[in-house]
Formats: structure tokens, sequence, C-alpha cells
């Protein structure tokens, strides 16, 4: 019998809601006045956060210089804090993840007809327009990506090019990895793959990038400090703006020469920002203030997992085991039942419901890559929303099996 923290089995009790973290505008709730109210659940991705108080106030009260010059202090400090963090040499203040990516390939594939290994699903090859080749001039050349985000080796070794100088052939550079990886539903690459991909890239003398996004989830889901991950990278970039809550901004962390290359290259792609000290200062709470929570993340979308395998009639598949940090993935098994149809439902709020559980509860989630659908948890979904979107799904899931039923 599969335990939960909020088991459906046990009906629908108390639907009052608990006060919104310090840390976030909750105003999740809405409704006309008179009608019951309507909790929206946005769990389509850890981006959606929104700066809660503390980090507003840190952000108004920044102290701030030109940053193109080096003289902002916030940025410097926040960089200070990153590069201890993740145990690496130096690090750099970025709008973005996208562009922290690019400019990790941009300085370790230098020259034209370089090429970089990347997964085949991993955020860089999929979702970044290919501004790697686009931008950057580099060649890319893919691996399967795993079902917990990691690669054979074999494979890796098999596409590292030996020709060079033969000019018939791109010149090997970078390997890229991703982690937790987003599209294999927030996996968590295992210490032991990460330390025999970087003997192998050592013994070619490649570079190890890691697109480490959400790497603080895979330190919390490993009870490892983030270095432990990261020594086995050259450089990693990581995002401010997803779980750790904070509006804009990424860090590009390596070798010094490594981010006095990046600085140039930023700078070149117009990421040479002035007062940055603004963002930097939401970056250094997300940081120093933040971390501890994202355990909460991981244990809202477990309980959630557990609830949906616990619904009647059973329509939901979903694997406990791969789900090992903030992210989500499953499929609706329902004739006729597509993963937009889902989400439609999900987010859909009808009279029947709000009978049924008291209030209306509207679900946001994407239909995902494979058929399935992905809910993502974050500081702007606490235990109590988890429980109601739990209790939405399986309201849905007696709905939509109750139509097939009437159709017949
Ligand atoms: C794994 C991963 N890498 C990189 C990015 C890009 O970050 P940004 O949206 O800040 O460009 C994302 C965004 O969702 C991501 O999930």
């Amino acid at each position: 019998m599969i335990s939960s923290r909020f088991s459906l089995l046990r009906g629908f009790p108390g639907l009052g809601l608990r006060p919104a973290a310090r840390f976030y505008y909750a105003g999740a709730a809405d409704g006309a006045s008179g009608s019951p109210p309507v909790r929206t659940v946005d769990l389509r991705s850890d981006t959606v956060t929104k700066p809660g108080p503390r980090m507003r106030g840190a952000m108004a009260e920044a102290e701030v210089g030109d940053d193109v010059f080096g003289e902002d202090p916030t940025v410097n400090e926040l960089q200070r804090l990153a590069a201890g963090i993740f145990g690496m040499e130096s690090a750099l203040f970025v709008p973005s993840g996208t562009m922290s990516n690019l400019i990790a390939v941009m300085v370790h594939c230098r020259q034209r007809g370089d090429e970089m290994i990347v997964g085949d699903l991993s955020h860089l090859h999929i979702y970044e327009q290919g501004g790697s080749a686009q931008l950057a001039g580099v060649h890319s050349t893919t691996v399967t990506t795993l079902l917990n985000g990691a690669f054979d080796l074999d494979q890796v070794e098999a596409k590292i090019r030996r020709g060079y100088p033969d000019p018939h052939y791109p010149r090997s550079r970078l390997v890229c990895v991703e982690n937790t990886h987003n599209i294999q539903g927030g996996r968590v690459l295992p210490l032991s793959f990460l330390q025999e991909l970087r003997t192998l890239v050592d013994r070619y003398d490649l570079q190890l990038h890691m697109d480490g996004a959400r790497v603080m989830n895979a330190a919390v889901a490993l009870g490892v400090p983030p270095s432990t991950i990261l020594q086995h990278c050259h450089t990693v970039s990581v995002c401010l703006s997803k779980g750790l809550g904070a509006p804009v901004g990424s860090i590009l962390a390596g070798p010094r020469e490594f981010t006095q290359q990046a600085l140039r290259a930023r700078k070149a792609l117009g990421g040479g920002l002035r007062q940055a000290g603004i963002l930097a200062a939401a970056g250094k709470v997300a940081l120093s203030e933040l971390l501890g929570r994202l355990q909460e993340d991981h244990q809202n979308a477990r309980d959630f997992a557990q609830a949906l395998l616990q619904c009647n009639p059973p329509i939901y598949q979903l694997d406990l085991d791969a789900v090992e940090t903030n992210i989500l993935r499953f499929r609706v098994c329902e004739p006729g039942v597509s993963p937009v149809e889902l989400c439609r439902r999900a987010a859909q709020v009808c009279e029947e419901e709000e009978r049924t559980l008291g209030q209306g509860v509207r679900v946001l989630m994407f239909p995902h890559v494979g058929g399935s659908v992905r809910a993502v948890w974050h500081l702007g979904v606490s235990e109590e929303d988890t429980r109601l979107a739990a209790l939405k799904m399986q309201f849905v899931a007696q709905r939509l099996t109750r139509e097939r039923h009437k159709g017949h």
C-alpha cells in the first residue's frame, strides 16, 4: 500500500489554505466575490516563481555600481558567494541560462569547426534554438540520453573525433551534461557516472560543461554539497531563476581564465548589464536563504506522484523511483484522452467540482515530450496546494471515466 502525506483515501478534510511563504506572492486564489474561491496551482514550470517581500526588499536596498566596469559590489558579492558554494575558482553573473550555456560553448570551442558532444534530449540541444550553431559556429554531435539523464560512455567515446587535423573532420572539444535532467523528469546524474565521464574526457583532453540549471536540486537529492557534484566538471551554469526563486539570472562558473573569456563573450552577446546589483541581490537571497527549502519541493512532487498512483480509477501511470527531485512526468491512460486534453481538464473548473471539493482548483501543467504530462514544484506551491491538486486529479479521473461509460 502506498503511503502519502495526504492520502486520497482520507477523503477531503479541511480545505483551508496555509499562509503563503514570505518568499512568494501567493495570490493564487481567485474567483468572483460570492462564489467559492478558485485555487490556482501552477505546476507548469519552476520558472513561474515571483520574488516575495524578503527578496524584493533586498533588491530595493542593493548597493549598485556599473557592472560592466566591474564596480557593482552586489554582483561581485554574488559571484564570490556562488564560486564558494560551487567549489569553482571564479563565477560570473549572466542574464539567463540559455546565454550562460551559449557562452560556455563559445569559450570552450574557440575555433570554427570545433565540435561538442551533447545529449539528444538536452536543453542545450532541444530548447536553445541551436544557438551554438547559429551564433557560436559550433557543430554538435549527439549521444542518446538515457532514462536517468546519463550517457553510455562507450557511445560517448565512439563520438569523439580522432581524425584532427585531417581536414575532413571537426575537432572534438567539449562534452555537455545536464543535471538535473529536465526532459527526463528532474533525474539526478549519478556521481559515479560523472566521475567516469570526467576520466574519459581527460583522456581525450576535452572539457566537461554541466548545464546545472537545477544542480542545487541534484545536490539536495543526493544529500551532498554542490561542490561534490561539480568537482567532476570544468565549468557549470546554474539558474537562479528556477526553483531558487530569483526573477532573473544564472551563474556561469569555472577556472578564472575561463570566466575572463566568458566575460568578453557575455559583452559580445549583449549581456553586459550596468547596475545589475538589483538583480544580483535577488540571486544572493536565492543562494543564501532558499536552498534549504528545495527538499519541500521534492517531497511535494513525490506525494503528488503517489496520490496519482492511488487515484481510482487508475488512469495515471508513472515510475515512482524516477521522481527524484521537483519534476514529475506521468502518462494518462484513458482512451481518447491526450496529454493536451488532460491538461485542459485539470486547468478547468466546473460547478460539480466546486460542490464535490468545496472549491475549484485549477491545476496548470504542460503536455510534455513522448506523450507525457510534466508537473514541476517550486516555492509557489505549498503542501496544501499539492494536496488540492491531487484531489483535483482524482476528480478529473472519475469524471473522464464516467463520461466514457456514458458515451458507450
Ligand atoms: C535544464 C535547463 N537548462 C537551461 C535552461 C535555460 O534557462 P533560461 O530560461 O534562463 O534561459 C533551462 C530553462 O528552463 C533548463 O531547464
